[in-house]
């Protein structure tokens, strides 16, 4: 029979029995050792552990459970690993199972038996989901100023834009003229909600678990407020039992990610279709694509592409988080270690498809020349003329009426509403007279006419771009 061979104190507790074998009769199947270690994907964490473990080491001083000098020892020595792992020289071990236990086990070795003394009053329960949401805190912050990128890029390429005409759509069908900078900026409120979005999970992601212990609290005279503060969390987790086992902090992230992919996918679909041959609407620059081995000719929007292809894992791993939460019961359970990759993956994700939007939007070069030819096919200002129609006191049903029997006389000559004499549209409407090109057929009298908030005229379109710029501040202020 074998059991724990470390007596009390010991210095090197150089297998994961060393930290829990107490109560074992034999060491860990090798197999299992592995296949429940969790080191490979969690040493990510290694900077919130080891912050996490400092300022937990400082508020044990703080209410006396440790002396200065011991604190001053497991800082320092926290200190030195976080060197040996940014330097490469750390070795992870799997028996070690976690990064919680390859660095606590380390500062043993590193400072003696006063590096057993740093997991009083703590459990990993609530050191893990204290470094999850310390991590998640930070890279939100930089999936914010990815997203304020993207942001400020739309709004330069819209500002140029502003007068740039183009086909909108409807069921993908031409509909009515918009300007492109007006198109961007439906981008850019996309974008907006999402940062809402993140910026709304960060709250309740900055909550302190630890002080949760295991799941009940802990013996010691602990001062969570004091450990929330020199972490910068807003707040403790009020309840023990729930900080230690609920992940939805991080599901919620995964829902605000999943609608950032939703976003990107989208946008990158009309980039795709737009560089095609048959729209030419923008180039994307050569350093965006890729050609193909075989058909000289071509170059590819892989980057669009790959986005929205990627969205689909950041929707899985959404769809992972949900189902791994789903009928645990209270409080933590093993289970929860399968929350993290599903979360890297989701952060990795978007974090790169951000940057590659962020770096291409400012260098998409519209064709300006064949937006307007496409817009003027379609009869994208037939709404245009029944409005007109309406001003002169049709009623809008038979307006609609009217302008549709000259749009079936344009499909017949194939010849926009504008390209028909006054002539052949009086045998509409004598209503009609000769200021119907300038009032409502041609593509400015189209947009500039849509001249209230939110509509596509350039002068609402100028507007709209100042005061996105002054939401941005407020957004990232
Ligand atoms: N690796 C574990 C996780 O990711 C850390 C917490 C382990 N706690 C435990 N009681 N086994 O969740």
């Amino acid at each position: 029979m074998t059991t724990s061979s470390n007596p009390p104190n010991s210095v090197t507790p150089d297998q994961t029995s060393g930290m829990w074998g107490g109560r074992f009769s034999e060491a860990t199947d090798a197999f299992v050792a592995e296949f429940t270690a969790s080191v490979q994907f969690d040493q990510r964490f290694y900077k919130q552990d080891i912050a996490g473990s400092i300022a937990h080491a400082t508020m044990l001083a703080k209410v006396g459970v440790l002396t200065e000098a011991e604190r001053d020892d497991i800082i320092e020595g926290l200190s030195t690993i976080r060197s040996e792992i940014e330097a490469g020289t750390f070795e992870w071990r799997i028996d070690l199972e976690d990064v919680h236990m390859n660095i606590e086990s380390r500062l043993t070795q590193r400072i003696g038996i006063t590096g057993k003394k740093l997991h009083t009053g703590r459990s990993r329960n609530d050191q893990i989901a204290t470094d999850i949401r310390l991590y998640l805190r930070d890279e939100i912050d930089d999936i914010l100023k990815l997203l304020e990128r993207l942001q400020k890029g739309l709004l330069g390429l819209a500002a140029k834009n502003v007068n740039t005409i183009m086909p909108g759509f409807t069921h993908l069908q031409t509909a009515q003229p918009v300007t492109f900078g007006h198109h961007l900026l439906a981008w850019f409120e996309m974008l907006v909600r999402d940062s809402e979005r993140l910026q709304d999970c960060r709250k309740r992601v900055n909550r302190l678990p630890l002080g949760s212990a295991a799941l009940a609290g802990t013996t010691y005279p602990i001062d969570r407020a004091y450990t929330a503060e020199l972490l910068g969390f807003e707040a403790v987790c009020e309840n023990s039992l729930d900080a230690v086992s609920d992940r939805d902090f991080a599901i919620e992230f995964n829902a605000a990610a999943s609608l950032i992919m939703m976003h990107l996918s989208r946008m990158s679909e009309e980039l795709i279709l737009w560089t095609s041959a048959q729209f030419k609407f923008v180039n994307i620059p050569d350093r965006f694509c890729t050609g193909s081995s075989i058909m000289p000719q071509k170059k590819n929007p892989d980057v669009p592409e790959l986005i929205r292809g990627k969205s689909g894992r950041v929707f899985g791993d959404l769809i992972s988080l949900l189902t791994l939460m789903k009928g645990q019961p209270l409080a933590y359970n093993k289970d929860n270690q399968e929350d993290k990759e599903p979360l890297f993956d989701a952060i990795d994700t978007v974090r790169g498809s951000l940057m590659a939007f962020a770096d291409m939007i400012p260098a998409l070069v519209p064709n300006i020349e064949i937006m307007r030819e496409a817009a003027l096919r379609g009869f994208s200002t037939a709404t245009d003329l029944a409005d007109y129609l309406v001003k002169k006191g049709v009623a809008f049903r038979d307006a609609h009426e009217i302008v549709g029997k000259a749009v079936a006389l344009g499909v017949a000559e194939e010849k926009d509403l504008s390209e028909l004499t006054l002539e052949q549209l009086q045998q509409f409407s004598d209503l009609i007279t000769a200021d119907v090109f300038d009032k409502a057929l041609t593509l400015e009298a189209s947009v500039n006419a849509r001249d209230h908030i939110g509509g596509t005229s350039p002068k609402q379109v100028e507007a709209a771009i100042a005061r996105a710029h002054k939401r941005l501040e407020q957004l990232y202020a």
